[in-house]
């Protein structure tokens, strides 16, 4: 058991649209023998649409709805890349993905630095404390100065980083990384890489034939630099970097393949095994244990139009799952057996036989599972959930036809448990009628499928609120009384699921003042967890 959950490694690939993230993507897998020529991950997602119509908004947008997960191996270690959708179909599941990973490579473009969507992702990872790589990539092209870059991890996200590797330059010009853990040069030679896995040539820096093929001044300003980062840089500390406190950072270019065997395996040896995720009860449940047990991070719906079929993603947190075993589920007293389990290689599935903690598996699911229940071999271990974050967009639904009132709020009810959207009461009717989605493309994916599946034909108004707090009073404050409550003009009272007061507001600036203005309470971008324990 050990010797298994010990091989696990699960990341997030975390970026801006367009850093390469898909690119960087498939280059792992080429590299972990999981494909045999790059282009495969993009020419599947074309052939899909050519071939599959299992969500029509997908087809007719060109675009994917959700995430998948890929797993491969490589020295050794089982590696499982959850990926996180940037684009128009960020949305709430996004961040929840982090939740099942334990850690996260955060892909910045050389020439563009920390962008919006990898900073918001960023602040996730910081929430969960987990360790954060950095690779930066186009390395290939003309781009910042290195040390300007971790100048601005710094400066935007607050955390250090301590370079593994460092770029060589020839004027403008890329030649290479300076691997920092074995002193060797790996040169950069664009025209030949590209779809299949090459070797990467070079050899130590103070190699003559090294020396020979870089000029006086590149070397001057390569190793002034690296004194720099060596006599003022953070070193490496395993601990910090495990805090989530200083990020290990690499150079590479992943369209031209350079650098990305030596991040890989860098990475793999100092990426974290499987965490012991936190319990209700208070105890970290050891991923080594004998107990098996996982929570649900996602709720696929109709991945198969074919099947109508929905795929809970459950990580395994600890111990070791095998196909047909009996669970215990929270909302059921009685045992569950775990029939179809499978194992995800970009949108194919497969039947698995067995998985260990850190391992994602996909479970069909009749409308049993909500988002952040346990399933566990032992009766009672409930993990602690997966909080709500703050969307970004919200609207007004309501039916076009008054007979169909019943069918949109089942539809709205079940479509919130499995996390498509966020639906929210207002504090004053009490009717449950606020959605908010951090993508807008998950209104449209909203309307699409109460029509599909629940046959209701809604509409929508838009709201003009952009953020949302959650209202929770500090210790020794009075119980939440909306009419003491300072919000400022133009926001809205209204609650959660979960019956948890919100406000939104509509903009960060008016947020702000209503949290300088009321002392005893404190406003949350994140919802406060609720542990689905159920009746245990
Ligand atoms: P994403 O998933 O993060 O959105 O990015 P994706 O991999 O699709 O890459 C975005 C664009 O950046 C693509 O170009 C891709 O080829 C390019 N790219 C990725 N890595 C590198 C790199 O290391 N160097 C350079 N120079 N470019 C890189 P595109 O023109 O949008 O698409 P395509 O025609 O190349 O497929």
């Amino acid at each position: 058991m050990a010797a298994e959950v010990g091989r696990r490694r699960t990341f997030a690939i975390i970026s801006h649209p367009d850093a390469g993230k898909t690119t960087l993507t498939e280059k792992l897998l080429l590299y972990g023998g999981a494909i045999r020529e790059a282009g495969a991950v993009k020419a599947r997602r074309a052939a899909r649409h050519a071939t599959s119509d299992w969500m029509e908004l997908e087809k007719q947008r060109g675009i994917s709805v959700t995430s998948s997960v890929m797993q491969f191996t490589y020295d050794d270690c089982a590696v499982n890349i959850l990926d996180t959708p940037g684009h128009q179909d960020f949305s709430e599941d996004t961040y929840r993905t982090l939740s099942a990973a334990d850690c996260a490579v955060m892909l910045i473009d050389a020439a563009k630095g920390v962008e919006p969507q990898t900073e918001k992702l960023f602040r996730v990872c910081q929430l969960r404390k987990i360790p954060v790589f950095t690779f930066v990539n186009k390395m290939d092209r003309v781009g910042r100065d290195p040390l300007d870059l971790m100048d601005e991890i710094e400066s935007h996200l607050g955390m250090r980083a301590t370079p593994m590797a460092w770029p060589l330059f020839e004027g403008a010009t890329f030649r290479g990384v300076y691997d920092r853990t074995d002193k060797s040069v790996h040169l950069f030679q664009a025209e030949k890489h590209g779809t299949t896995a090459i070797q990467a040539s070079g050899g130590r820096y103070d190699d003559q034939v090294v020396q020979g093929l870089l000029s006086d001044g590149a070397r001057e300003r390569f190793e002034e630099e690296l004194e720099l980062i060596e006599v003022a840089g953070d070193p490496y500390d395993q601990q910090r970097v495990l805090s989530g406190d200083l990020s290990p950072m690499f150079f590479g270019s992943a369209l031209t393949n350079f650098g990305v065997e030596l991040f890989l395996k860098r990475f793999l040896k100092l990426a974290p095994l499987p965490g012991d995720y936190q319990t209700v009860a208070g105890d970290p449940q050891p991923a080594g244990s004998d107990i098996f047990s996982g929570f649900v991070f996602k709720i696929q719906a109709n991945m198969d139009r074919a099947h109508r079929d929905r795929i809970a993603f459950l990580r395994i947190c600890s111990g070791r799952f095998s196909k047909g075993m009996e669970v215990w589920h929270p909302r059921n007293t009685k045992k569950i057996r775990l029939a179809n389990p499978s194992s995800f290689m970009a949108r194919e599935r497969s039947v698995i036989d067995e998985a260990f903690a850190g391992d994602i598996i996909g479970l069909y699911d009749s409308g049993l599972f909500r988002i952040g229940d346990t399933i566990s071999t032992q009766k009672g271990l409930a993990y602690a959930g997966i909080p709500h974050f703050s969307p970004e967009s919200f609207r007004r639904i309501r039916v076009g036809e008054p007979l169909k009132r019943k069918q949109l709020a089942k539809g709205l009810q079940q479509l919130a448990e499995e996390g498509a959207i966020q639906l929210f009461s207002d504090h004053f009717t009490g009717v449950e009628d606020i959605v908010g989605a951090v993508g807008t493309l998950q209104f449209d994916v909203l309307l699409h499928r109460l029509e599909g599946e629940y046959n209701v034909k809604a509409l929508t108004s838009p709201e003009p609120y952009s953020v949302c707090r959650w209202v929770v009073g500090k210790p020794g404050s009075p119980a939440f009384d909306h009419k003491t409550f300072k919000r400022g003009q133009g926001s809205l009272m209204a609650r959660d699921r979960d019956g948890h007061p919100v406000v939104l507001f509509s903009n960060e600036w008016s947020a702000r003042w209503a949290e300088n203005n009321n002392e005893g309470y404190e406003l949350r971008p994140v919802s406060p967890v609720v542990a689905h324990a159920g009746d245990l």
